[in-house]
């Protein structure tokens, strides 16, 4: 994880760098810290805490001056969140300062040697053994920045993205990348550093993004070098035009990114199957199914990894995937799949699912996959991101940027696009009937309309929100496609409110969660009209009889409910394989509603980070 920035030009660095820290800060926030070239020397603060602190102890602390510079946000892995541990990092000499993303796994070997050699460090990190060992080739080998760079970085086992410059050679910046993201901005006589275009859509439209295992150094009045670091050989990159734009990453009036999220999802829903979904002609055009068809109907099944809260959309998709086009469907943890030594055969399709494109325990389950012959689909939202290069094939979720930790529009977007995977597929086995085809297509046209109905519900979920924001536990239940909604929304509650909170198949709830329910407990349950709503409505009595608070998600114009439960919030009728849709809405309300009550950091929940490049 953890966040970098880097500038070189004509312009002062220091307002780039600190505002393209903020706008990274998703990545990471315990610690920042900045690195500037005032022209004589190298101004370097840093602190533990958020980018606003470094920003306030700066401007008193050093010169801002300076048109080189890098900054970082930190995400902590190695070291705790402090001053010292903070980046950038010196070399012993001073000369050398460095910004790191990613994780250096043999820094304690290196760390070792490098001692034997004399080198002394300060901080807890293995970004301090990096850029050491980066100094102690240059001295040794006596060479440039660049080479030095190289040659360490063939001795390192990790993944990083990095960004170093010399005070001897004030006018270049070195940059390498593998496993974690690295982009640089090719502005008029300027270059930007980041770890995704957001720090400088404001100043260029094109961007490199590096692929792993090259490096790029960066000068002043001159073109950027793309090499592999591997062998040194010289690649010609790739200029990509940014679709970005400014609006898209800022707050536009509403008081958090996770706010503005919810309230975006018609409109990320719709954008997810425009030019996909063709009703009128009962058709769905997805490219990267069309072109693999032959793949996805000869599959035995389909393996869906993820992690997070697109493990639920995974969970949704085991749903619609099984009941809409009968194909056998497992959905892993990434970070399981990929140590458990799975069983995997070229007759599989995996699909990948991730918001960001970037979570290294889905990343590298992708890789497992490939090399046992898989064929592998991504779902992911960030445009060309590691995730969305390295699958074989995939569907963008078209969800614009997601910057609020918590994850929300990515979700519904995920299950949108997973949808009209299912449903195309159902048509190409002919599991589906032509009527039933349209009729779904139909339905999913309406969603956009029904989300924005369910959002108005928020004013009463506000009240409700006030009722239970100082409970110590809460329970979600949901049966068929709204069990994984149940999890999402626990887990929503969790991640902004830190209140405890479980999701469980609403069957499944006197196997053992029953124990914990008295008069203290409000119960989140899903019972939509569509699927199993006797039975959950017996669940319902079964909490109701142990005096369990319940927090109905009803169809609109449900009465039975609204007899038993203490709050009812309903939700537009839909049919079944889109409930998850609409009853989640709500559900992301409460959660936004009950941290921001308990005074929390939504937007930047602690402990959590939105892009997870660790594993
Ligand atoms: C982090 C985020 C979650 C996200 C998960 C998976 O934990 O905080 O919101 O669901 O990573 O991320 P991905 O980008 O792969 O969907």
């Amino acid at each position: 994880m953890c966040g970098i920035v880097g500038y070189i030009g004509h312009r002062e660095a220091y307002p780039i760098i600190i505002k393209g820290l903020q706008r990274l800060e998703y990545r990471g926030y315990d610690s920042a810290g900045i690195a500037l070239y005032d022209g004589t020397d190298i101004k370097l603060s840093k602190t533990k805490g958020k980018v606003s602190d470094l920003k306030e102890r700066l401007e008193n602390e050093i010169s801002t001056n300076g048109t080189l510079g890098i900054g970082h946000t930190r995400w902590a892995t190695h070291g705790v969140p402090n001053d010292i541990n903070s980046h950038p990092h010196y070399s012993n000499s001073g000369d050398l300062v460095i910004i790191h993303n990613g994780i250096i796994e043999n820094y304690d070997a290196l760390k070792k040697e490098l001692i034997k050699r004399g080198y002394t460090f300060k901080s807890d990190t293995d970004t301090e053994v990096l850029v050491n060992l980066i100094e102690d080739v240059k001295k040794n080998e006596n060479t440039k920045l660049g080479k030095a760079v190289q040659i360490a970085l063939n001795q390192v086992v990790g993944a990083y993205a990095i960004a170093v410059f010399d005070k001897k050679k004030p006018n270049e910046i070195v940059v390498a990348k593998l496993g974690s993201p690295l982009a640089i901005g090719i502005g008029d006589d300027e270059f930007f550093i980041a770890s995704d275009a957001t720090p400088f859509i404001e100043f260029t439209k094109n961007a490199i993004y590096l692929e792993d295992e090259q490096m790029a150094i960066i000068r002043r009045h001159k073109e950027v070098k793309v090499r592999k670091i591997k062998n040194d050989a010289l690649v010609d990159p790739y200029v990509q035009e940014l679709q970005l734009n400014l609006e898209q990453i800022e707050k536009g009036g509403y008081e958090h990114f996770m706010l503005k999220e919810i309230y975006e999802q018609p409109q990320a829903i719709r954008d997810t199957f425009r030019g996909r979904l063709l009703s009128n002609e009962a058709l769905i055009k997805l490219a990267g199914i069309e072109d693999n068809m032959k793949k996805f109907l000869a599959a035995d099944r389909i393996i869906v990894v993820a992690c997070g809260t697109s493990w639920h959309a995974g969970l949704v998709a085991e749903y619609i995937f099984e009941d809409l086009a009968r194909i056998p469907v497992e959905v892993e943890y990434a970070s399981e799949f990929r140590y458990r030594n799975p069983v995997i055969t070229e007759k599989d399709v995996v699909i990948a699912i991730s918001q960001s494109g970037e979570t290294a325990d889905t990343l590298a389950a992708i890789k497992l996959a490939k090399s046992k012959g898989a064929f592998v689909f991504g779902v992911c939202n960030v445009v060309g991101s590691s995730i969305a290069r390295e699958t074989d094939a995939g569907a963008y979720t078209h969800a614009g940027p997601e910057i609020g930790v918590a994850s929300t529009k990515a979700f519904t977007t995920q299950i949108t696009v997973l949808t009209l995977i299912a449903l195309r597929l159902a048509r190409a086995k002919g599991t589906i009937s032509s009527s039933e085809f349209r009729h779904h297509l139909i339905e999913l046209e309406t969603i956009p309309n029904k989300v924005k109905e369910a959002l108005e519900s928020d004013g009463y979920v506000q009240t409700i929100a006030d009722i239970y924001k100082d409970a110590k536990n809460f329970l979600y239940l949901g049966r068929g496609y709204n069990f994984p909604v149940a999890l999402e929304g626990a887990l929503k509650l969790k991640e902004i409110s830190y209140i405890h909170a479980e999701g469980y198949p609403a069957a499944e709830m006197k196997h053992g969660p029953i124990a914990l329910i008295d008069e203290h407990m409000p119960v989140v349950v899903i019972a939509t009209k569509k699927g199993h709503y006797e039975k959950v409505v017996s669940n319902i009595q079964e909490i109701k009889s142990r005096k369990g608070k319940i927090i109905g998600i009803v169809t609109k114009g449900d009465e039975s409910v609204k007899e038993l439960a203490d709050h009812v919030i309903e939700v537009p009728e839909t049919i079944e394989c889109l409930t998850p849709l609409l009853t989640t809405i709500p559900l992301q309300l409460l959660s936004y509603h009950i941290a921001v009550m308990l005074g929390k950091n939504v937007d930047q929940p602690r402990n959590l980070a939105k892009s997870v490049t660790v594993e």
